[in-house]
């Protein structure tokens, strides 16, 4: 069975980036391969983009599609076994994922780290369960550590911009008020593997990513050194790893501004949004043609599109 939990497990990246690009141009070409299939998409929390793209990708496909706010509108579920279930949960996973299982061909989950625990969300506890006890394929909508859809439609931009020589791509830190998870960031530095670039991440102290997944590539602290002659600037918040949730700093000097953009070779600017004006990047970058970020947006739909594509050819 497939599923897309992260891009390591993923087969073949630039094909499925390949398969974006064609249903770009042709959307409805495999009207016939989803007709009579059903996608459960199943929301922890909240989300514009993922949602409104991977529904788009499935009806793109001639699929139908089930759309459950499961904490909103669910029975609260519980995930340990042996519990005595006598508080809040009203419903175990071994359940929920087996009746989802008869409904569903495929399910598609958002389960955000709650940050307060390293190792517990490490565990991707939410992802896993519906892995081993559901019986049905199960996409990976952003986890606790992983958002594999957004960092396909980002390689998807890279391409559609991709310059004449070998690019220089910088995925800088930036400032936010709250404490957010890596999964973004870990997903793009998956992904950048992939690619011929010259990749650079620039954090300031204490905002080092998890050294598994950034084994290797360069990680510097000086971002305006970084920024020298970049063709990409990714730009995103992430809460610390080693001091595990923690926001440690609330200034503004890490923020993306004109004269930070006026040191790369004429970059692109992309984030994933929601982005914070004037906390994250300023309004000039943000509005300026050189920002990618609807672009990648609108790119969610044709990679979401291909995953779901290769799940379906997968049976
Ligand atoms: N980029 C992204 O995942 O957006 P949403 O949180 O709105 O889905």
């Amino acid at each position: 069975m497939t599923h897309l939990f992260t891009l390591d497990q993923w087969p073949d990246l630039h094909g499925t980036v390949a398969q974006a690009e064609q249903f770009k141009n042709n959307p409805l070409v495999q009207q016939a391969l989803g007709r009579g299939k059903t996608i459960g998409l199943l929301f922890f929390n909240p989300s514009l983009r993922t949602r409104m793209s991977t529904e788009k990708a499935a009806q793109n496909l001639g699929m139908n599609t089930l759309v459950l706010n499961i904490n909103q509108d669910g029975w609260l579920l519980e995930f340990e076994d042996g519990t005595v279930m006598n508080n809040s949960s009203s419903e175990h996973i071994r359940e929920a994922a087996a009746v989802i299982s008869q409904y569903c061909d495929m399910v598609a989950i958002r389960a955000f780290a709650e940050l307060k625990d390293r190792a517990k969300d490490q565990a991707e506890q939410v992802l896993q369960s519906f892995m081993r006890y559901g019986s049905i394929p199960v996409v990976n909508l952003e986890s606790a550590t992983a958002h594999p859809l957004q960092a396909l439609a980002d390689a998807l931009t890279l391409r559609e911009y991709q310059p004449a020589h070998r690019p220089k791509v910088v995925l800088s830190w930036a400032p936010h008020p709250k404490a957010l998870p890596q999964a973004v960031a870990n997903s793009f530095v998956r992904m950048m593997r992939h690619q011929e670039a010259d990749f650079v991440i620039a954090h300031p102290g204490g905002y080092a990513l998890d050294p598994i997944i950034t084994q290797g590539i360069p990680c510097v602290k000086a971002q305006e050194k970084a920024f020298v002659d970049a063709d990409f600037i990714y730009t995103k918040n992430w809460s610390s790893f080693d001091s595990y949730g923690e926001v440690l700093r609330h200034d503004l000097d890490w923020m993306i501004t004109s004269e930070k953009m006026a040191l790369t070779r004429s970059a692109k600017f992309m984030h994933c949004l929601p982005v914070r004006r004037n906390v994250v990047v300023a309004d000039a970058v943000l509005d300026s043609p050189n920002s990618l970020v609807i672009e990648q947006a609108n790119n969610r739909t044709y990679t979401a599109q291909a995953v779901l594509h290769k799940i379906l050819q997968n049976g």
